[in-house]
């Protein structure tokens, strides 16, 4: 049965996702692409460089690849700007507890992030400790929904990737996490995700874990 639990980062674990919105829509407003927060949820989960390919996408635009260079670079330095200040105050309801109950009961725990910034987040949030494997952005070469995160959390982990169960709050991982063939908690936030085994509107709801556990049994990775 399951084994190790794979967090994603940006939603599930801290609420980054309003700081990378806020940075997008400055990126969006110098492109004149019109950028709603609806759009937003198509860019969660998905890399930097993606997600600048789908706001030009959306505003039919081209450009030089040292212009999208340019504009990944600004992204950036708003994001890390707006999350200078983040620290243990800024994690979603129930995760602390719920990492550190998990790791009591002897699963292993990994995250599994799309983000290129996860390694300094985590140490930000005095969480890095809690982590036996964290793949972030730096070490995939293809992003969500691509099961490539998760499938390197699993090899690092040394679990098969039918004993992993991951928490995420994107419907791009999501399909990584079905993708991948593992089990799949999806964390809601506006009422939209679909395919996930489970769904819950925030982590401070999972009281039981082994109730969790078991009633995830019944079921089968989807593939
Ligand atoms: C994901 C976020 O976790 O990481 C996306 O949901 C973000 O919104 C992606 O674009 C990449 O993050 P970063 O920190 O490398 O720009
Ligand atoms: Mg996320």
């Amino acid at each position: 049965m399951i084994k190790a639990i794979i967090f994603d980062l940006d939603g599930v674990v801290v609420d980054t996702a309003k700081h990378h919105f806020k940075a997008w829509s400055l990126v969006a407003k110098k492109l004149n692409v019109p950028f709603a927060e609806d759009q937003n949820e198509d860019l969660k989960g998905v890399s930097r460089a993606n997600s600048l390919e789908k706001i030009l996408q959306w505003g039919d635009l081209e450009i030089s690849l040292d212009k999208k260079q340019e504009l990944l670079d600004y992204k950036n330095k708003i994001y890390l700007n707006l999350i200078s200040k983040i620290s243990s105050k800024d994690l979603l309801p129930g995760v602390y507890h719920l990492i550190e109950t998990f790791r009591k009961n002897g699963f292993k725990i990994a995250l599994g992030s799309s983000s290129k910034n996860a390694i300094p987040i985590l140490k930000k949030l005095e969480l890095f400790d809690l982590f036996d494997e964290i793949v972030g952005g730096n070490l995939v070469s293809i992003s969500k929904p691509n099961p490539e995160v998760f499938l390197k959390a699993s090899s690092l982990l040394g679990v098969p990737k039918e004993k992993c169960l991951v928490f995420e709050d994107a419907q791009s991982g999501i399909q990584a996490a079905l993708n991948a063939g593992m089990y799949c908690i999806a964390v809601e936030n506006k009422g939209n995700l679909i395919g996930a085994h489970k769904k819950v509107n925030s982590l401070n709801e999972i009281s039981d874990i082994s109730a969790l556990i078991n009633d995830l049994a019944d079921k089968k990775p989807k593939t």
